[in-house]
């Protein structure tokens, strides 16, 4: 497995474009399971679990091309319902596929996703929504076997105790398709379900009130195919926001959007970091676009204090990098993670670079400034991965990342764009170490 040798100590300055968000395409193109139409995605970015998903797509039936940088999927017909462990335990948005499968099939076979890095993340929700609609789930060998009863699901409420993303999403692709009348109560209201609202409508769907506290859905008959243009990563901004931080450098993120960003946007402001959004705040990821410059040259880190919570709140997805830039901002600055409850793992890695942290509970607190000096220290999940890569550019002298395949799940062309910027760094191929 490869590993990324950083020499630290640059200054990150130009201009880095935001890709498609990845959260964002993977529902969307598991959305083509709903149509025999082609649905015509654009900004899918270059990443690991975009070509995982492709590989699931496929095997149940999804034709896939790709025209001048859009990507088209028909499933014209379905092949199969099956959904694999080999494929699911890679990705366990591979999850997704339950509602639309149920929603279009009548059934659906789906492998659990399995433990992963940052905690139980069980699927319970997901399947309550499912029986909401009608359908009877069970749990066999390790596969949640769905069946709708009457062969179509049929409206129904589906009410969340937690505004879960992904059963927010599952229980929009069941409904859309469902007999009547669906309310979902307490959904997400992350931009990237958001995103997936405006993808369903294209192909037709009715859905109100994306945003609120309910959404309704009025099922119908059947949907077409549609043309939609993936968001702008935001956690991919924030990454890079923090990485123009950490090295007191100054990035323009060309694409980035704002109004996604804004709780994070005026924590680093909080912090000392000077950061202006331009242009009209479209994501086409080009000058006459919008996009935010992040401007920390002259700048003192100062220490604050971040809980993570859901949208609009502090993105959890962007807590581990803003660890890594409180380990050099003054003063102690407490960080909660209220989403997942192990997504520590970054921090005894941090702490190999130099970087002094107590946890304690949900919470980490981290002392600073500590001059980070280079160590080896190894990823453990995709964000982990990244705040290591930014505490390795702010670092003095070598830093080695292990097991980086985390990072090419999820960062498009991470080491063209940090190097385009001037920082220094090197993938070093196949080291055997990262076996296990
Ligand atoms: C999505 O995961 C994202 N993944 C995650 O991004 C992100 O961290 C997370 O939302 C929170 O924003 C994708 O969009 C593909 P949840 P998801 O269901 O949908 C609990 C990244 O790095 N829960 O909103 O799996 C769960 O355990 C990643 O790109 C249940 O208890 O997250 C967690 O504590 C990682 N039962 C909380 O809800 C369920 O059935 C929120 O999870 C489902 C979730």
């Amino acid at each position: 497995m490869d590993s990324l040798l950083i020499r630290g100590g640059q200054q990150l300055s130009g201009q880095v474009p935001i890709a498609g968000a990845k959260n964002a395409a993977l529902p969307a193109m598991v959305a083509s399971l709903l149509t025999d139409e082609p649905l015509v995605l654009a900004r899918l970015p270059a990443v690991n679990d975009i070509r995982s998903l492709k590989l699931l797509l496929a095997g149940l039936g999804v034709e896939i091309s790709e025209h001048n940088s859009t990507t088209e999927l028909r499933a014209a017909r379905l092949r199969s319902t099956h959904a694999d462990y080999d494929l699911v335990r890679k990705m366990r948005a591979s999850v997704l596929v339950l509602g639309p499968l149920l929603a279009r099939a009548g059934e659906a076979e789906v492998s659990l996703p399995g433990g992963c890095a940052i905690g139980a993340r069980p699927v319970n929700l997901h399947v309550e929504a499912m029986r909401a609609l009608g359908a009877e789930v069970v749990l066999e060998n390790g596969y949640l076997r769905a069946r709708a009863r009457g062969h179509r699901l049929r409206g129904g409420e589906i009410v969340l105790p937690l505004p879960s993303v992904g059963a927010t999403e599952n229980a929009l692709m069941a409904a859309v398709l469902a007999e009547g009348e669906s309310r979902i109560v307490n959904p997400a209201r992350e931009p990237e379900v958001g995103d997936l609202v405006r993808c369903l409508v294209a192909m037709g769907a009715r859905i109100e009130g994306f945003g609120g506290s309910a959404i309704h859905v009025q099922g119908v008959e059947r949907l077409g195919g549609a043309r939609h243009r993936v968001i702008s990563d935001r956690i991919e901004a924030g990454t890079y926001a923090i990485a123009a931080a950490i090295t007191g450098g100054c990035l323009k993120l060309a694409g980035a959007v704002a109004d996604d960003l804004e709780v994070f946007l005026a924590t680093l402001r909080g912090a000392g970091v000077d950061v202006v959004a331009y242009g009209d705040g479209d994501d086409d990821g080009d000058d006459e676009g919008g996009g935010v410059v992040v401007d920390a040259r002259d700048c003192r880190l100062r220490a604050c204090d971040v809980a993570t919570a859901a949208h609009p709140g502090f993105p959890t997805d962007l807590q581990a990098q803003f660890m890594a830039l409180m380990t050099r901002a003054e003063g102690e600055s407490r960080i909660t993670e209220r989403i997942f409850e192990n997504r520590f793992m970054h921090v005894q890695e941090l702490e190999r670079l130099g970087a002094r942290i107590r946890v304690r509970g949900a919470s980490a607190l981290v002392s600073g400034p500590a001059e980070l000096r280079g160590a080896q220290v190894t990823a453990t999940d995709l964000r982990a991965s990244v705040s290591l890569v930014l505490a390795g550019l702010a670092a003095e002298g070598e830093t080695v990342v292990n097991r980086i395949y985390h990072l090419d799940r999820g960062y498009a062309g991470l080491e063209d764009k940090l190097r385009a910027c001037g920082a220094s760094l090197e993938r070093l191929p196949g080291r055997a170490d990262a076996a296990a």
